[in-house]
C-alpha cells in the first residue's frame, strides 16, 4: 500500500498516495476536474499548475498532469488565464511580419525580466520568442514556439502585461499561412478530391456505422516515420 503525504488542494489538506501526479491526488481526493484538466498527457496545456512547498519562499508551476506530488504542497490549478487575442484574417495579409508586429504592438513594451522563461513549465525561451517576434522574424518564433501547450502561465507572469503564448500562436499561423509551401502531395490530392476520384470510398464509408468506423480506424495502415 502507498505512503500517504499531505498536501493542500484549495487550502484544504488531503492525505494522497506518494508518487502521484498533481491531478491525479487531487481526482482520489474526491475532486472531479471539470476545468482545468484535458488530454492528461501534457499536451493541451489545460491543467496549469502554481504551488509552493513549505520553507521555500518561490512559487513552483507545472502542469498537474506531469507533476508529481510533494509533502505539504499547497496547490492551485489555474484552469484560465484572461487573454487578449487578436483576430485576424489571412486574406488581408501581404506582410505577415509586419502584420504580427501589428496584432501585437505590446510585445515592444518588454521589460527582458525573464519571468516568462521562468514559470515556462514547457521550458521555451519565451523571452527569445518575443525578441524574434519584434525582430519580425516568423520562421524562429514557430521554431522556438513550436512545443507551446497555451497554459497560460507566461501570461500570468510577463510585466509588460502581453500575451506571449498568443503572440506566439498568431507567428507560427502567419507564417505557416503565408510563408511556408505545402507539400506537392497535398495539391496533388486535394486536385483528385475535386476530380471526384475518392468519391466511391467517401460514400462508402457515410453509410457505415459509428462502431465500423471504429474499427476502420483501429486497424488503419499507420506510416512510420
Ligand atoms: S491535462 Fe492536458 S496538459 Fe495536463
Amino acid at each position: 500500500m502507498a505512503n500517504l503525504i499531505p498536501i493542500y488542494y484549495l487550502g484544504k489538506k488531503h492525505m494522497v498516495p506518494e508518487g502521484v501526479t498533481i491531478m491525479g491526488a487531487i481526482e482520489n481526493s474526491g475532486h472531479r476536474l471539470v476545468r482545468g484538466c484535458g488530454c492528461r498527457g501534457g499536451f493541451c496545456g489545460a491543467c496549469a499548475t502554481v504551488f509552493r512547498i513549505p520553507g521555500d519562499h518561490q512559487i513552483k508551476v507545472g502542469l498537474a498532469c506531469q507533476t508529481r506530488v510533494e509533502a505539504g504542497m499547497d496547490v492551485a490549478i489555474l484552469p484560465y488565464y484572461p487573454a487578449q487575442k487578436v483576430l485576424y484574417d489571412f486574406k488581408t495579409v501581404t506582410d505577415p511580419a509586419r502584420a504580427l508586429q501589428t496584432m501585437y504592438p505590446e510585445m515592444y513594451r518588454c521589460l527582458g525580466c525573464s519571468a516568462c522563461n521562468k514559470i515556462c513549465p514547457q521550458d521555451l525561451p519565451v523571452m527569445d520568442i518575443i525578441a524574434e517576434a519584434q525582430r519580425g522574424n516568423l520562421p524562429a518564433v514557430a521554431e522556438l514556439s513550436f512545443d507551446c501547450v497555451m497554459c497560460g502561465l507566461c501570461a500570468s507572469r510577463c510585466l509588460a502585461q502581453m500575451v506571449p503564448y498568443n503572440i506566439a500562436m498568431a507567428a507560427r499561423r502567419l507564417y505557416s499561412h503565408s510563408m511556408l509551401l505545402g507539400p506537392d502531395y497535398v495539391g496533388v490530392r486535394i486536385r483528385e478530391i475535386e476530380q471526384g476520384v475518392y468519391d466511391r470510398q467517401i460514400d462508402a464509408l457515410l453509410e457505415k456505422s459509428q462502431e465500423e468506423l471504429q474499427k476502420l480506424y483501429a486497424e488503419r495502415d499507420i506510416e512510420c516515420i
